[in-house]
């Protein structure tokens, strides 16, 4: 499903010095598979995430989704194949202020063939699914990190996406919780979805196919047992 050959990205700081954040990136997720990274704070983690979702362009290399060379696109045929494609669960949760909860996770149906009966009914059994049916008429104000988190969720799966990409996403979940959405995610793997999770913990780690760490810019394969 989603593939990166020699992926490199790097920014420049005010001063105009670089500074190097992905050196080399080659990594494959099948369908069925969660790939989990996980890497210090500033390690280049939603950088990488970010070039797997197309929400940044690298500085070399490419991104393929099921064999397609999606970083020789256009800016539209980009977020065409981005919208097909893929469900992104952001690390800061990107609602919309002026939505509810119910409306932001129909956001996703809106750029794709719009809002029907089966995307409401849908939208609010996510909702029940990840416990926040109660919460459905809230607005983001009214609602705890935490509780975002499970909105941005059912966000980024509202169109089944053959890809879902989560960025910390049990980052502001107490156990129970964090349980929840990990158990909808693995699902959602199993039912042959691609998921690439950045993480910090490590029993979330044991639950992936394949433990990638990001250190000095390269992507390492880890032995799951190692610690
Ligand atoms: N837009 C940007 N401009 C300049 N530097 C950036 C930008 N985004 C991230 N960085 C830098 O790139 C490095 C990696 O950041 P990031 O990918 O957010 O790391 P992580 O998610 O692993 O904590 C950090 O040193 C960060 O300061
Ligand atoms: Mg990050």
């Amino acid at each position: 499903m989603l593939r990166t050959t020699g992926v490199v990205k790097s920014y420049r700081s005010p001063a105009g010095a670089r500074l190097g954040v992905l050196s080399g990136i080659d990594v494959q997720v099948d369908r069925g598979e969660v790939a989990a990274i996980v890497g210090a704070s500033g390690s280049g983690k939603s950088t990488l995430l970010n070039v797997l979702g197309l929400l940044e362009r690298p500085d070399a290399g490419d991104v393929w989704y099921d064999g397609e060379r999606v970083t020789a696109l256009g800016a539209s045929a980009q977020s065409r194949a981005r919208g097909r494609f893929v469900g992104f669960v952001f690390q800061s949760f990107l609602l919309l202020s002026g939505l509810t909860a119910v409306e932001n996770v129909l956001l996703a149906a809106r750029y794709r063939g719009g809002i029907t009966r089966r995307t409401r009914d849908r939208a609010r059994q996510l909702l029940a699914e990840v416990g926040m049916l109660e919460r459905a008429a809230h607005y983001p104000t009214e609602l705890s990190g935490g509780e975002q988190q499970r909105v941005a969720f059912c966000r980024a799966v509202l169109n089944d996406p053959p890809l879902v990409l989560a960025d910390e996403p049990t980052g502001n979940l107490d156990d129970a919780n964090a349980s929840i959405i990990l158990d909808r995610l693995v699902a959602r793997a199993r039912a042959g979805t691609a998921v690439v999770l950045v993480t910090h913990r490590h029993d979330v780690a044991d639950l992936a196919s394949v433990v990638f760490r990001l250190e000095g810019g390269r992507l390492e394969r880890r032995d799951r047992l190692a610690r």
